[in-house]
């Protein structure tokens, strides 16, 4: 049930008990009666629909990795499959998307096979779908043709437990107006010395205890309090608490400097080993040796492979890594 029912129900009913007391005590007639009902009735539905589609907006403004741990629950669209094993595979099979019915597709007829357990890489220039397919695999988005598929099944099929077993560092962060602490751990138990140490594999244990009220102090509306680099340390440490079966990063490290940025994502690579992580990253420099590496260029894969091979045999991809070695 939508959170506008109760309002759009009981509007009406209001409605119709004060038109029905007016026409009984004939203070209106019947046919004006009606008039007004269908004005009432079609301003409440509207008024509804703006509410579901601010409601809805919101939503996929929203980081999933908030909306995962805040809410705990998904919509309706989303099928019951049983999912008590593990995730043993994720393959994009011909996939088409895109953002409107009027606009070129994103992604067109992309196949993609994410082993299981690697550290895997997206690659390419601004706009060639690298976070669109992050989040098709949050299904924040459904594909237009094609399928995603987990263990074989259809990812829409599955209920909550997929979600609780996929997790998502965007570049920017977002983090509810409370704690330290609670903004680490949302609505989950977790030991002090847990949080600590995920914190300071994050290199952000340092700052927290430097504000007065360390774990304690509040983050601001918005994390306003924090600064960019201190917001993707925080949100990369919650992930690393929640430890997922898939952790994926999309730019997650982008604010940090190239050294804080090289000690995170080494300690990254040594807690998440023989977990499936995705990583979308500019800085070619944090995926060097990544298991896999897929080039992406308009929405389709150009090229898959390791560094060296990519190097040898991919002019996208060497071009990407001269121009952001410069930069
Ligand atoms: N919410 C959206 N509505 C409409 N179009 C979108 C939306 N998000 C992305 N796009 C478009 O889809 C294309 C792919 O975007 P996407 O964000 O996946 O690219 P990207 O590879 O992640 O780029 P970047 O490296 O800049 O983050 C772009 O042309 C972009 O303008
Ligand atoms: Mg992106």
């Amino acid at each position: 049930m939508f959170i506008s029912d109760p309002f759009l129900y009981g509007t009406k009913l209001v409605a119709i008990l004060f038109g029905g007391i007016g026409v009984i005590a004939n203070n209106i007639s019947l046919g004006e009666f009606v008039v007004s009902f269908t004005f009432v009735d079609q301003l409440v539905t509207e008024i509804g629909q703006l509410f579901e589609q601010a409601l809805t907006g919101k939503r996929l403004e929203a980081s999933v990795e908030c909306i995962q741990s805040v809410m705990g629950k998904e919509s309706a669209k989303f099928g019951s499959a049983d999912f008590s094993g593990d995730i043993e595979s994720i393959q994009f099979k011909d996939v088409r998307f895109s953002y409107s019915p009027e606009s070129d597709p994103v992604l067109n007829n992309l196949s993609m096979d994410f082993p299981i357990g690697k550290k895997i890489a997206i690659v390419g220039s601004s706009g060639s779908g690298k976070s669109t397919i992050a989040q098709l695999l949050l299904r924040m988005y459904s594909p237009e043709k094609g399928e995603i598929s987990i263990n074989g099944t259809p990812v829409n099929c599955y209920g909550k437990q997929y979600s609780d077993k996929v997790s998502v560092v965007f570049q920017q962060p977002h983090f509810i107006p409370t704690t330290i602490k609670e903004n680490l751990t949302f609505d989950k138990e977790y030991d002090q010395l847990d949080i600590e140490n995920a914190c300071k594999e994050m290199l952000c244990h340092d700052f927290i205890m430097g504000f007065p009220s360390q774990y304690e102090t509040q983050v601001g509306e918005r994390g306003a309090a924090l600064s960019g680099g201190q917001k993707q340390r925080l949100a990369l440490s919650r992930a690393i608490l929640k430890n997922t079966e898939v952790l994926i990063l999309d730019e997650a490290t982008s604010a940090l400097d190239t050294e804080t940025e090289f000690r995170v994502q080494k300690n990254i690579d040594k807690l998440r080993k023989g977990k499936t992580t995705i990583i979308i990253a500019h800085r070619l420099s944090t995926i060097q040796n990544a298991d896999i590496i897929y080039v992406l260029d308009k929405g389709n894969v150009v090229a898959q492979g390791t560094h060296e091979r990519l190097m040898d045999e991919c002019p996208v991809y060497k071009e990407l890594y001269a121009f952001h070695a410069v930069s």
